[in-house]
């Protein structure tokens, strides 16, 4: 699998806010906006383009389109706090959306929606959650899209645990990975450490 890891000196500085726990919601979901930015524009790097034709107050040219734009999946709730700013980064792209709450016992994803085109078989996709921590979720998500003909899968995240990369490694699932970091380890309640927390509870508060 294919794993960018986006450590611009400005990414990591809003993921320090993210991770500091006096970080209010508010300040958090800035942090988040700032940060999905850098992530989308790294995700895009050498993506397809087709020529456009206009003109320039001067002369005629040729730039360019983006080929085929991704479709755009948030993982609800926390993945929420980065379709808007994906979406302005990708004004063309549609969005689908996924519900998915982790059981805090068993840390298996419970799923409670899925609102996505039938058929992703010529459809690129941009799977976004900030969290990749057992990967049971992504993974869920993942074959939702693949089910759906899905073969070109970019996952892009915040922060990520090796159980999490690994899972998707030994998925055989079309995807790649772009994500800020990679930290040590899951801990005995299934959190990253150090990592951030509960991602969608410093954004829109507890559920
Ligand atoms: C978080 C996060 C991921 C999931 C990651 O969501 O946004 O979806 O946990 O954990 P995993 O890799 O072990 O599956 P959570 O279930 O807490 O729901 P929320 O976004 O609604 O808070
Ligand atoms: N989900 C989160 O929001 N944070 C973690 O550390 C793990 C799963």
């Amino acid at each position: 699998m294919q794993i960018t890891t986006v450590d611009h000196p400005l990414a990591l500085a809003r993921l320090t806010t993210m991770r500091d726990k006096r970080t209010d919601n508010a300040a958090f979901r800035g942090a988040l906006d700032d940060l999905t930015q850098m992530l989308i524009y790294e995700a895009l790097r050498g993506w397809p383009t087709d020529d456009h034709a206009i003109e320039t107050p001067l002369a005629a040219h040729t730039g360019v389109r983006l080929h085929r734009p991704p479709l755009l999946v948030p993982v609800l709730r926390a993945g929420l706090g980065m379709v808007d700013q994906a979406h302005a980064m990708v004004p063309e792209a549609q969005v689908g959306f996924v519900g998915i709450a982790r059981d805090e016992a068993t840390a298996q994803p419970v799923p409670y929606l899925a609102s996505l085109p039938a058929d992703l078989s010529d459809q690129p996709v941009f799977v976004l959650d900030p969290m990749l921590a057992t990967g049971g979720s992504m993974l869920y998500t993942l074959n939702l899209l693949a089910d759906r003909g899905a073969t070109d899968i970019t996952a892009v995240c915040v922060v990520g645990a090796p159980p999490g990369v690994a899972a998707l490694e030994n998925s055989g699932l079309p995807v790649r990975l772009v994500i800020t970091t990679i930290d040590e380890r899951l801990d005995d309640a299934n959190y990253i450490v150090p990592g951030l927390g509960d991602a969608g509870d410093r954004q829109f508060g507890p559920r």
